[in-house]
């Protein structure tokens, strides 16, 4: 064994010990599941130098005060808290790259991963056999046999299509709990996406075969405390992740919503305009207005729902939100005239420059919007 690795004793060596394995936790609304899980780690990893980073998302139980008191009494623990952002892969992302260790190991803090496999894990990355290790339960000696038939079955299904669509050759892509070297996850950090909960198969899909992986098998348990963050949007984040992996992260999940919300906008607008006409008698200019404000103000109230779920505006922020994108769609709509009427300059078919503005004012509505109205803090 290295010699400068020691197993923390005490708080003073505690502090000197090189760490061998970052453990990585992300929580949200785990407060009652943050000590029992250290307790198991310092149980399971003896012998180890390691350290904890818990990465809460601000959560509202204050997940991050429990976790900060841990930390004050052992110095192995840190406490990464996010502020204004939320979800499980950008959460373990910047949890591996504020690690030390050379290798990291991320598991959920809800006590259904078997910590007492993180020593194998860690043997197997230094012993040079493996860049990843993924603890798998759809191998033999692994099981998920506390899901309900619902969730198993769409485990099923979303592995199979991760591992047919994406060629991802790993029997448990959807696995939350895995190991790897620090360095290669350090070369492929910049091509992950922050959003959804799939980070093992975006590594694994992005990795493009280039690491060396190795699976062992694990029972994924009941949850202690707490309830789970999985619902149907994670479904929504899984088949984005897809997307944008078969298209070389050229069209993501944000820019198809963006999208689609627009399409939907022009349905609005056209409602909001007959109604404007045939129920209010407005004269057509001042009801082709009206449809305007009202698809405008729809498609902001979906896209904070949907499209931007993960930076929601809330309370003021709507308002100045909703102001800002009325700006951004009103610049839009000239960039959108102004592309559709040089395309008819050139080729007079309507339907062509018509496609060319409206593509032009989505571009541009949807780039402003990121940059303006829903600008990461
Ligand atoms: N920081 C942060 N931010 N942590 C989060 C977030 C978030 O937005 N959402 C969930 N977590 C944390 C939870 O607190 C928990 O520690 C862990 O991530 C897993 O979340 P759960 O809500 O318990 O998910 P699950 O048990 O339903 O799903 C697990 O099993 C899946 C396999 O079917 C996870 O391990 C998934 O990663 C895994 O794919
Ligand atoms: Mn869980």
């Amino acid at each position: 064994m290295n010699e400068a690795i020691r197993p923390g004793q005490g708080t003073s060596s505690q502090a000197t010990a090189t760490p061998e394995l970052s453990v990585v936790v992300p929580t949200f609304n785990e407060r009652d599941n943050v000590g029992a899980l250290f307790r198991k780690l310092e149980a399971a990893l003896g012998g180890i130098a390691w350290e904890v980073i818990y990465v809460d998302d601000n959560s509202p139980d204050g997940t991050w005060d429990v976790v900060r008191a841990l930390a004050r009494q052992d110095s192995r623990v840190r406490c990464l808290r996010r502020i204004g952002r939320r979800g499980l892969s950008g959460a373990c992302i910047e949890g591996i790259l504020a690690s030390s260790a050379p290798c990291a190991a991320v598991i959920d803090a809800d006590l259904q991963h078997d910590e007492t496999q993180l020593p194998k894990m860690l043997e197997l990355l230094q012993g040079g056999d493996a860049d990843l290790v993924v603890g798998s339960r759809y191998i033999e000696g692994g099981s998920a046999d506390s899901f309900d038939s619902q969730r198993a079955g769409f485990s099923l299904l979303a592995t199979q299509l991760a591992k047919r669509v994406l060629r991802v050759d790993v029997a448990d892509p959807m696995s939350g709990f895995f190991a790897i070297r620090r360095d290669r996850f350090e070369q492929l950090a910049p091509e992950l996406s922050t959003q959804g909960f799939k980070i093992l198969l975006d590594i694994v899909a992005t990795a493009h075969g280039s690491l060396r992986i190795r699976e062992i098998p694990y029972t994924f348990g009941s949850r202690l405390h707490g309830e789970s963050k999985l619902d149907s949007m994670v479904a929504l984040d899984f088949l984005g992740l897809v997307l944008a992996k078969l298209t070389g992260d050229v069209v993501t999940l944000r820019f198809l919503l963006f999208a689609m919300v627009g399409s939907l906008g022009l349905v609005v607008h056209l409602t909001a305009l007959a109604v404007a006409l045939d129920l209010f008698n407005w004269p057509f200019p001042e009801a082709q207005g009206f449809g305007a404000l009202v698809a405008m103000t729809s498609n902001f109230l979906l896209n904070n729902f949907l499209t931007y779920r993960d930076q929601r505006l809330k309370g003021f922020g709507i308002l100045r939100g909703l102001l800002l994108f009325y700006l951004v769609c009103s610049v839009g709509l000239f960039a959108n005239v102004g592309v559709a009427f040089s395309v008819y300059d050139q080729e007079p078919i309507w339907w062509l420059a018509g496609a060319a503005g409206a593509l032009m004012g989505v571009v541009w509505n949807y780039a402003m919007s990121g940059l303006f109205v829903w600008r990461k803090r």
